[in-house]
Formats: structure tokens, sequence, C-alpha cells
């Protein structure tokens, strides 16, 4: 892996410069490239701190100092220095206190604290870790170490955030891709969908035509009956409610909006799916079973997310048993009929689950590579589907895995956390 390859060449030359720097010696490149940084010099006594102040500013970097530990805190606090050199015994609060309430402010927790002492017995230098030094100067001290050591631990710093930048970016980049893909994804599956809307709204659209001719009839009667004509009102607005909600629908499944969590219940969301699927089953002569769990699931979700999983599973189920010739039994009949059922059920583990199992071909030898973008045995398939189903599961703090059936056929299920409002009990 690339990113990988490059954290770990940061590593190995830092760890080269901070051995090069323990060895006394400041390594040639960084010498010439004169690294400069901004330090903080903690000290108690006067002369110590001058003399470190001056040495350090001759050597090129910029020093603040600070004579006792509350002063370094608030100076630390106005402004983030790149290391502190820190004196360990001060009066009021010492260095050890220092270098702990550092860690634990916003900014500072990173910021590499060297400690002085001139006790330098393996206790104190322990307690220093302890509380999150990163190193240990005893005095008296030649300069030529505490350079060494101050340039080594700003360079390891400086990396350091440079990694993290970039593995943020990275990561900003790989969550943008999965965006695209999904959204790619999430397209190929609406087209299904919205396959399925359209032909949903021929219904209504059919009643409202065959009510307002009924209503023309009762118009023409003499005198015209009104009180059907009303009845036939109510019914009209009530197809024409359900029409621009089939709309309402298809807008949102091709929205490219970012996901937003609602407390819906699993059995609903099984069920519109498979009502929306049942046209696209027809024609794939697959029959499409539901048994929802006897109470409502509830489960916080975007629920256009769960549409695509469910889109992606079932139709993957339709296509494992696109090859598959119904079987017959000896009697003639079908004696495995071609079959996807979706079943949820609550666990015990305050999970609601959801399972999509059909009759088809079986994981194979998949089983371990399924999740994998871009994995496919489909010849038109993009092998995404199943990846882009694990990472909404997975944004969703669920889990999501796949298993043959004993029977045959193959079952993929997923779990999401159960959702309690506010004062419903466990
Ligand atoms: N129910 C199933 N039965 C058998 N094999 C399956 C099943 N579901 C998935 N697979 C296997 O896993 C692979 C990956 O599935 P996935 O949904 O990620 O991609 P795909 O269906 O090939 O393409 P698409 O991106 O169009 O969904 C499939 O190609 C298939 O080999
Ligand atoms: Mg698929």
């Amino acid at each position: 892996m690339e990113a990988a390859g490059r954290r770990e060449q940061a590593r190995d030359e830092a760890r080269g410069e901070l051995a090069h720097a323990q060895a006394g010696r400041v390594p040639e490149h960084a010498q010439a490239e004169q690294v400069r940084g901004d330090i903080l010099v903690v000290e108690d006594t006067p002369a110590s701190l001058q003399l470190l102040s001056k040495l350090l500013t001759d050597a090129g970097y910029r020093v603040r100092e600070a004579p006792n530990g509350e002063l370094a805190l608030w100076s630390a606090q106005a402004q983030a220095p790149e290391l502190v050199l820190l004196d360990i015994r001060m009066p009021g609060i010492d260095g050890y206190e220092v270098c702990s309430r550092l860690k634990t402010m916003p900014g500072l927790d990173d910021v590499p604290v060297i400690f002085l002492s001139a006790h330098s017995d393996t206790d104190d230098k322990l307690r220093g870790f302890q509380v999150g030094g990163v190193d240990f100067i005893s005095k008296p001290f030649q300069f030529e170490e505490v350079n060494a050591r101050v340039m080594a631990h700003l360079k390891i710093r400086r990396l350091q955030r440079q990694l993290a930048a970039q593995n943020e970016q990275l990561q900003r980049e790989s969550r943008q891709r999965l965006a695209e893909i999904a959204h790619m994804n999430r397209n190929a599956s609406a087209s299904v969908y919205c396959a399925a809307l359209v032909h949903e709204l021929n219904q209504p659209l059919a009643a409202i035509m065959s009510n307002a001719e009924a209503a023309e009839l009762f118009m023409q009667m003499t005198p015209p009956a009104l009180a059907d004509v009303e009845e036939i009102l109510g019914d009209i607005k009530r197809d024409d409610r359900r029409a621009s909600e089939l709309i309402q629908r298809m807008r949102e499944l091709l929205r490219k909006s970012d996901p937003v969590a609602q407390r819906l219940d699993l059995n609903e969301a099984m069920d519109q799916v498979a009502a929306l699927l049942g046209s696209e089953a027809r024609t794939r002569r697959v029959q499409l079973r539901t048994e929802p769990a006897p109470a409502p699931l509830m489960v916080a979700a975007d629920p256009v997310q769960l549409q695509q999983i469910l889109i992606n599973l079932v139709l993957n189920g339709m296509d494992a048993m696109g090859a598959a010739p119904q079987a017959i039994g000896s009697d003639g009949a079908a004696a495995r009929p071609r079959q996807i059922t979706l079943c949820t059920r609550r666990r015990d583990d305050a999970m609601a689950e959801l399972r999509v199992s059909d009759r088809g071909c079986g994981l194979g030898a998949n089983q371990e590579r399924l999740f994998e973008s871009f994995f496919t045995t489909k010849p038109h398939g993009m092998g995404l589907g199943l990846s882009i189903a694990a990472a909404i599961v997975q944004a969703h703090g669920g889990r999501i895995w796949a298993e043959n059936n004993p029977g045959g056929g193959a079952t993929v299920a997923f779990a999401l956390p159960l959702h309690r409002s506010a004062g419903e009990a466990a």
C-alpha cells in the first residue's frame, strides 16, 4: 500500500534522525535546512533561563521564556509552541504537573515536551515519560546535545503533522469516492426501483380516470347524484396523494443528498421494498415473500440508504437464481420454487436483523470476497452492491454477513442497533 509505505519511510527517517541526534550529532541535511521552531523554555533559575534562551536564539529558534509553571501554561495557551523545554523542579506547579496539564489541552496535547533535570535517576525519567514527556536532558547540559534533541523532536513532530494531514486528505478523498460510487450504484438500483414506481403510478392514475368518468355520469343524472360525486371526489383526492407520494419517493431516490438518519420501522422498510420490487420479481419469475417480526423493529437509519441495501440484496438473490432452472419434483410440481424470502427479527443483543434468503447457486468459493469492492462473477456486474451495502451498514453501527443455506442457496443478512426513544423500556 502506497500510503503505508510512505508512513513507514517517514517513520524510518524520523528514527534515523533520532538515532543521529541521540549520538550527539546534528544531521547534515538538518543543519543545511536550518530548522527553526517556536520553543517555549520553562526554567525558574533566571541565569539558566537566559543562557538557554540566548543559545537557542543564536541557533535560529524563536524562543519564548517562562519563569514558572503558571506562566508557561498561560503562554502555551495563548499561542501553541512547537516544542517545550521544561524544568522539573520549580516552585508552584512543577514540571510534571505542567506537562500533564498541557497534554489535556486541545491543540497542545501533541506538542513535544523535553524535560530538563538535575536529577536523572530512573524513577524521575519514568515519571516524566508517564506524564507525556518525549525526552530528557540532564543538567548541566551541553548545548550541542540540547540542540540535537530539540531538532530531532521538531522534525519528528513536523513529520507527524504532515502524515496526519496526508492521512486526513486520503480519508477525505476515499470518503468522497465512496459517495460517488455509492451514488452510481444507487442510480443503477434506482432505475429498477423507478421502473417499479412508474408501474405503480399507473394504478392511481387509472383509478382517477375511471372515477372521473363515473362522476361525469352521476352529474348527468336528474337530479345529479351529488352525494356520490362527493364520495368520488374523496377517492380522487386519495389517489392523487398516492401518486404524489410515489413521485416524491422517486425524487428522493435520485437526489444526491447527504444521508440523514431517522427513526423508522425495519418491517415497514422491508414491506415497501418488497412491494416495489414486486413487478421486477414477476418479470423474473421469482416469488418474493416477507416474514416480518411480530412487533415493529425501530432503528435509526437513512431510509434511502436502507432501501439501497435491500434492493442490492434482493437483486443479487434474483441474479443468483437467474441461471437456475426450476427444479421439478416427481409429481411434476415445482419442488423448490424460485423464491426469495425477506425476514426480520429482534435479536437478543439489542439489534434488529434482516435476512434475505434465496434458492440460487449459493456462495461457492466466493464467500471470502463477496464484500470486496469490484469483486463480481457477473458479466455485467460492477461488484459494488455488497461493498456499498457493507459501508452503509457499518456507518449505521451494524454488521453484515453472508452464508450458505443448508438446503442450497444463500442468505445475506445484516443487523442494526435497535433505536429506543426516550422513556421506552429495555
Ligand atoms: N445471493 C447471492 N448468491 C450467490 N452469490 C452472490 C449472492 N450475492 C452476491 N453474490 C456474489 O457476490 C458478488 C458480489 O456481489 P455485489 O452485489 O457486490 O456485486 P455484483 O452483483 O456482481 O455487481 P453490482 O455492483 O451490479 O451489484 C456477485 O458477483 C456474486 O458472485
Ligand atoms: Mg449486486
